[in-house]
């Protein structure tokens, strides 16, 4: 296996410029992209190949479902999480975001209550409002230990939180931007807070594959049949093989009454999934365990880089280590950075990251950093925040 593993050079650096891509083009060929959650490699070959069989054919008509996807799914929940699944509890969606306002949109009606922990990626933020939901949120609790920061799910903020009204709880697990892998122990206290509540659980584990150190990603549907009947999981090979600007993704929803509200609400709005999307998705999960682990052990590298130059080289700003996801957390707030340091990195370092404000409550002055891109850019984009620390 190892002399497989090392067959994937990811330190090779691609040329993004003049691709229309999102992250390299938003802020000027002059700045060091790390902020939105896309990687700077190469998908893995298979799904090349796949691509480029299917676009050989030269015919794009309408698709459909496609079974051997829904198969693949099935038989890879049950190898990776033991968790049953059916073919038929799977709904097929073109990206996340989408599915976080669907569900807003399916679970309750007009006024009713979804219930968040911050920071937390931003569409958590908007979806429900978006649907006219209420949001209520308390913040994640944190730890400060030296300079590293570790996060855990709020439970007496979130029983504050809560109204007569909540009816869902949204989920984001593994956690961006805090990178935690939530642990069995917190889930299962997560989960009984649901059941006590009777709220639906919508967990948003788009990251669940990119696990760092050995992680282990446990959904929470897969806790027991109970929790299953009551959640909707959404999952996407988008981060996890670089396929974001493909659009396929996918609900797991056991419950059939849930998942026919989940229907109701997209029917006549939300498109079929790409067809090339899908293609890339049968290719992502069938073909590329082993792109996956090496992929995993990169990033695991490049986590324990930027961790290690945080705390020797950049004075008073503290970190996450993340379990999961290839994102950095920095709190900047004891530094001479000001209150936006992502607006001053932009300025003084010619470096995008994203601004932690909007995460919401408790992102004030904190940056989150992607680090999935080869090591030559990590450790430029480090540098550069070095030299804007020296220069504040
Ligand atoms: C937690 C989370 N959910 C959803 C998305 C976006 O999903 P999509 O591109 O499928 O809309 C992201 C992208 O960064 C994410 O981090």
């Amino acid at each position: 296996m190892s002399s497989n593993l090392e067959s994937f050079n990811f330190d090779i650096p691609v040329e993004r410029k003049g691709t229309d891509s999102g992250k390299w083009g938003w802020f000027g060929e002059d700045v060091l992209p790390m902020w939105v959650a896309d990687m700077d490699f190469a998908s893995p070959q298979p799904i090349i190949d796949a691509l480029q069989r299917r676009v050989q054919h030269g015919v794009f008509g309408y698709g459909m479902d496609s079974n051997a996807l829904k198969q693949t799914l099935v038989e890879r929940m049950a190898r990776l999480y033991a968790w049953t699944i059916q073919p038929d509890d799977i709904v097929m969606l073109p990206g996340l975001v989408s599915g976080l306002n669907i569900v807003s949109r399916a679970v309750g009606e007009p006024g009713d209550g979804v219930l968040i922990n911050t920071p937390v990626y931003g569409p958590f933020l908007t979806a429900p409002v978006n649907q006219q939901r209420s949001l209520q949120s308390a913040r994640l609790e944190v730890t400060k230990h030296d300079r590293r920061l570790h996060y855990t799910l709020n439970m007496p903020g979130l029983a504050a939180a809560i109204q007569p009204t909540t009816r869902l709880f949204l989920l984001c697990n593994p956690h961006n931007p805090v990178g935690r892998a939530f642990t069995r122990d917190e889930l299962t206290e997560i989960a009984a807070f649901c059941e006590d509540h009777d709220l639906v659980i919508c967990s948003d584990e788009i990251h669940c594959d990119l696990l760092l150190g050995g992680t282990r990603h446990i959904p929470i549907a897969s806790l027991s049949p109970e929790i299953a009947q009551r959640t909707i999981t959404l999952m996407a090979p988008s981060k996890s093989f670089n396929v974001p600007g493909l659009g396929a993704s996918f609900a797991i929803v056991q419950n059939a009454a849930l998942r026919k509200q989940l229907e109701t609400s997209m029917a006549g709005i939300v498109p079929h999934v790409n067809l090339l999307g899908v293609v890339a998705a049968e290719a992502a999960y069938a073909d590329c365990d082993d792109w996956l682990q090496a992929l995993q052990a990169y990033l695991t590298a490049n986590r324990d880089y930027a961790v290690q130059f945080v705390e020797e080289r950049l004075p008073g700003v503290a970190t996450t280590r993340p379990e999961a996801t290839y994102l950095l957390w920095l709190d900047f707030r004891a530094t001479g950075l000001g209150e936006k340091p992502a607006d001053q990195l932009l300025k003084t370092a010619k470096l995008a990251v994203n601004d932690g404000a909007w995460f919401g409550e408790g992102g004030e002055g904190f940056v989150r950093v992607n680090f999935g891109c080869p090591r030559s850019l990590l450790a430029d984009g480090l540098a550069r925040i070095e030299a804007s620390l020296k220069a504040a």
